[in-house]
């Protein structure tokens, strides 16, 4: 299966690592890679992990009309104000037949219904399982695990630099040392600032609240409330008291809608949402017929997130 990647970082880069390992397994084929800056690289017999990049292709729609890939992988920066240009690459695909499986969040947290049915009326599929939680199954839990199950609200500690950061505060360090050692383990946003300020969180909340509570919200109404006037004073202080910080996404469904609050909430070492550390993530789902349910991801790194685009692929190759 023919795969046309619109950017290749740190996702993209793992993604086309993954691939080389499981070789075997997957018949999967990367045929052309278009950045903003690299340039494009096309090869109909695939193309390595460095390819060789020539000139950009002058628009996505030509890139792809010249890869004539079945999905196209959309993995460019977060843009949590528009969810643009990652919007247009993946209308771009759609209206060539083209699958597309993205872990960017944007477009989720802005356009999913608008997409979902752009798809359904091109007879293609759109996948997103990794735009929250990395490669940790939460749509395709709820789609294929929980039939009839309706989820009412949820809980998530969802944002991986900004625990790195109070972690590191915690050990004496500033918040842009925090910024830099997520940015080496390649987490952070292309602009660390939307994980910092809570953007990021707030991306992901409404990309779940509109996919799983069938909510039309988008990240300009959350009004986020991050860390970024936390100091290391602060955060040293708090640990004293066997306290600590955690971005903390909430949503409900109220009468007047679904509501969600992202901000930064000082919280027990002890409570349940102070737990992970590091990159570590946790999404409980407040339900109907099952309760409250969690999905726990433990130190991940870019390679589940490459993990969650294979499973997205993996899906869409099954019913091809
Ligand atoms: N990193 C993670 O752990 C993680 C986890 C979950 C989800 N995500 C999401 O995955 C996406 C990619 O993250 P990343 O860490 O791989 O980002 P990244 O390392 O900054 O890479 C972004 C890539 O997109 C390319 N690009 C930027 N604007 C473009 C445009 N207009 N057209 C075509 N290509 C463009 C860049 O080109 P150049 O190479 O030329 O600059 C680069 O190759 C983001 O939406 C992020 O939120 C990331």
């Amino acid at each position: 299966m023919r795969l046309a990647l619109i950017g290749y970082g740190n996702v993209g880069r793992a993604f086309a690592r993954l691939l080389e390992r499981k070789r075997a397994a997957f018949p999967f084929r990367i045929c052309g890679i278009h950045t903003a800056r690299h340039g494009t690289a096309i090869d109909p017999k695939g193309l390595p992990i460095d390819p060789p990049f020539g000139p950009a292709a002058p628009s996505i729609g030509e890139f792809l009309d010249e890869v004539k890939a079945a999905v196209a992988i959309e993995i460019t920066p977060l843009q949590p104000a528009t969810g643009e240009p990652a919007i247009s690459h993946i209308r771009a695909a759609f209206a060539r037949g083209v699958h597309v499986v993205t872990a960017n969040k944007g477009p989720v947290a802005h356009a999913y219904h608008l997409l979902d049915a752009e798809a359904r009326a091109a007879g293609v599929q759109f996948r997103f399982e990794s735009t929250v939680m990395d490669g940790a199954p939460v749509y395709n839990m709820v789609r294929n695990n929980l039939p009839g199950v309706g989820v009412l609200g949820f809980t998530g500690v969802l944002n991986s630099t900004t625990k790195i950061v109070v972690e590191a505060m915690c050990d004496g360090r500033s918040l842009r040392e925090g910024v830099a050692l997520a940015r080496r383990l390649g987490i952070a946003e292309t602009d660390a600032s939307y994980d910092i300020d809570g953007w990021d969180s707030a991306a992901k909340a409404c990309a779940l609240a509109n996919v799983l509570m069938d909510a039309r919200v988008a990240p300009a109404s959350v009004e986020p409330k991050g860390i970024g006037r936390l100091t290391t004073r602060r955060v040293q202080e708090l640990a004293a008291k066997g306290k600590t910080v955690r971005v903390v996404s909430r949503a409900e469904r109220t009468s007047s809608g679904v509501t969600i609050q992202v901000k930064a909430e000082t919280l027990e070492c002890t409570d349940l949402l102070a737990a992970p550390q590091g990159s570590s993530n946790l999404l409980l789902l407040h339900t109907d017929l099952m309760g409250t349910i969690g999905v726990v991801s433990i130190q991940p790194g870019v390679e589940q997130t490459a993990y969650g685009v294979l499973s997205d692929l993996t899906d869409i190759a099954r019913a091809e």
